[in-house]
């Protein structure tokens, strides 16, 4: 069956409904707390003739009805079997929909009286309008500048500023030029253009969807009127190239192998040359599949399962692009990050990445300034709090395709997620590949680990030592190197404060020096391994993250972590250095244990209990373990 009429809207529901063929406008309302924004939300839906419905607070609902009108309430679209719930990116915001005779408005809510950066970045990601309450009396405050900012940041082409509780400033026309002024001056220097302002009081429904009579000196539209009227660009979506992320390889004929997604942006149609990015292979579209019938054309935001004209092996994370327009490929690039946790971003810490098309492992590699919001100024930081924006420079393990955000928003943007706590922690935009992922190639090299672990007779590995300061991993690795080159084995062992003395003397013990400490001496670990030797680690390495990522570097099997595990009251009645005596005199900042987290191993491959073995006993059962598991 084969439809070559009009092409099937997102929504079926929604094609039932009067309101249908009106466009509809996607609006994000915001403003610092008390600048009256939802009051003057309320009023607009009061005011609106068709009112359709209150959506409850945001709930996995509210993500459908967003969908459902074609809008995307993530950041950036998770795959289908996570909730955007699962990974945390539950907001407050609350989602209003209603439409007049000429328009149809969703306007996404941001709520409280702090409202988080997160729901803004949410709401914002998917509207196309912004209405920014700014309060007449108190003018332009830190939050009305974070909101703009992010406004101009996440390319929300408009901008009305509505210059709110005129009552309490007599409606008087100086006032209102005040802010246009000081607004005006701020929104120059990041790039916002299109801004209208128009003055209200909500309270009194002043240009809220009717003319003020108290206000003569203005004779701009209302809100309403400027909402139903504006002009919003629709190039966008259905116009930019093609790309269809796949979601799975299946589709409505289960006898038809389809790859199905849904269309990020463009249009596709049977016989188009495609590119698979990035693994750069092409191919001609065959047939467009819907569970409802074949299409001759399918858009953005349909849901659909293509089938190609060849027979290809389709391979994870990758994006079906126009082949004369392909999506980029690089795994290096310059973004700005939005942090959203109450735990800093670490630079040199691996958070899971997904865009659009891809999920994976990330790090950042350089934060190069923050942005003071208030100010614009450009700090050094080496670490990201709650609410922080960042220029940074981030790789990833693996090359992906992506478009700058500037001309693909799905395609184009991110968020970062704690792998150990499974939450969305940041939001950020791709602004363009760095140019050394192109440059610089992995050289092959004839001899490899192999070669050299042969050459030694042995299987080279990481031993990982972790556990509180004077817990006796120095001691106990000592003894296992001792033991295992009385063996004949090639070893080597990488302590704490031996490195600390050179290739690390430049780090401290702050949370991002000691991420960055674990991250040089990982990879160092890893050439070792790679050199063929068993390498033994012994650093306090307090971080579940960090030793999860050292893990990552190595194959399986070859990464051993070993717990010495040492309780704290142990371990400071030991205190051999007398460090433990110094922190508590608060002399020492910052020392593991007293005021430093010490995160213990939750699936340690070795547990040693110190209170119950000596060191010599200790080093014996690594031993052992290494001999059963054929290290030795
Ligand atoms: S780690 O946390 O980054 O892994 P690392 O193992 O390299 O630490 O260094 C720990 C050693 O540094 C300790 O054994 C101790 O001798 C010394 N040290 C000095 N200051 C501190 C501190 N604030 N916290 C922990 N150890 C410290």
């Amino acid at each position: 069956m084969a439809h070559h009429s009009k092409p099937q809207g997102p929504d079926i529901e929604q094609a039932l409904h009067p309101q249908a063929r009106k466009r509809l406008l996607r609006v994000i309302a915001c403003g610092s707390a008390e600048s009256g924004k939802s009051t003057l939300i309320g009023r607009l839906l009061d005011a609106a003739p068709v009112r359709c419905t209150d959506h409850p607070a945001a709930t996995a609902a509210d993500a459908k009805t967003w969908r459902i009108q074609g809008a995307r309430i993530d950041f950036a679209p998770l795959p289908d079997k996570h909730t955007a719930a699962e990974y945390g990116l539950t907001s407050e915001l609350a989602y209003r929909f209603f439409a007049t005779d000429t328009r149809k408005f969703i306007v996404a809510d941001t709520p409280g009286c702090e409202p988080h950066t997160r729901d803004m970045v949410i709401g914002a990601s998917a509207a196309e309008l912004a209405v920014l309450a700014i309060d007449a009396q108190r003018g332009l405050l830190t939050q009305t500048r974070r909101h703009s900012y992010l406004v101009s940041l996440l390319g929300i082409g408009h901008i009305v500023v509505a210059v709110n509780k005129m009552d309490l400033v007599d409606y008087a026309e100086a006032a209102f030029a005040r802010i246009v002024d000081d607004y005006r001056a701020f929104a120059q220097k990041i790039g916002l253009e299109r801004i209208t302002f128009i003055p209200t009081a909500a309270l009194h429904g002043d240009n809220i969807t009717r003319s003020s009579a108290r206000m003569p000196w203005y004779r701009g539209p209302t809100l309403l009127g400027y909402l139903e009227a504006v002009d919003i660009d629709e190039r966008h979506a259905c116009s930019a190239p093609f790309r269809l992320p796949v979601q799975a390889v299946s589709g409505p004929d289960p006898d038809v192998c389809g790859l199905s997604g849904t269309i990020f942006s463009g249009a596709v149609r049977p016989g188009d040359r495609i590119r698979l990015q990035p693994s750069g292979r092409t191919s001609r579209v065959a047939r467009i599949l819907t569970p409802a019938g074949e299409l001759a054309e399918a858009f953005a935001g349909q849901s659909i399962a293509l089938t190609l004209s060849d027979e290809l092996d389709i391979l994870r994370d990758e994006l079906i692009c126009a082949a004369d327009a392909p999506a980029e490929v690089a795994d290096q690039f310059a973004v700005t990050l939005v942090w959203l946790h109450g735990e800093p971003m670490l630079a040199g810490r691996p958070y899971l990445l997904k865009t659009g098309a891809a999920t994976v492992t990330a790090t950042v590699t350089a934060i190069k300034y923050q942005i003071n919001v208030t100010t614009l100024e450009h700090v050094a930081a080496r670490q990201l709090e709650l609410n922080g924006i960042a220029e940074c420079n981030l790789s990833v393990d693996r090359p992906i395709a992506f478009d700058p955000y500037a001309t693909n928003r799905d395609t184009g943007s991110f968020i970062l997620i704690d792998r150990l706590i499974q939450h969305t922690v940041g939001a950020g935009i791709i602004r363009f590949a760095l140019r050394r992922a192109h440059n610089i190639h992995l050289q092959h090299v004839d001899i490899d680990k192999a070669a050299r672990a042969a050459l030694k007779g042995q299987k080279p590995c990481v031993l990982w030592l972790t556990g509180l300061s004077g817990a006796g991993k120095s001691t106990i690795a000592n003894l296992v190197e001792r033991r295992l080159h009385a063996m004949g084995r090639h070893t080597y062992l990488l302590d704490g404060d031996n490195i600390r003395h050179g290739l690390n003397r430049d780090l401290g013990f702050t949370d991002a020096d000691r991420v960055e400490n674990i991250r040089r001496v990982a990879e160092v670990a890893k050439l070792m391994v790679d050199a063929g030797l068993i390498v033994i680690t012994a650093f306090i390495s307090p971080f579940r993250s960090e030793r999860l990522m050292a893990r990552s570097l190595f194959e399986t099997g070859e990464f051993i972590e070993v717990f010495v595990n040492t309780p704290l009251e142990v371990a400071e009645a030991r205190d051999p250095k007398g460090l433990y005596k110094k922190a508590r005199r608060g002399e020492l900042k910052n020392f593991t244990g007293i005021d430093s987290p010490y995160e213990a191993p939750e699936a340690p491959e070795i547990d040693l209990d110190t209170r119950r073995l000596t060191a010599d006993e200790a080093a014996q059962t690594v031993l052992l373990r290494l001999q059963q598991a054929g290290y030795v």
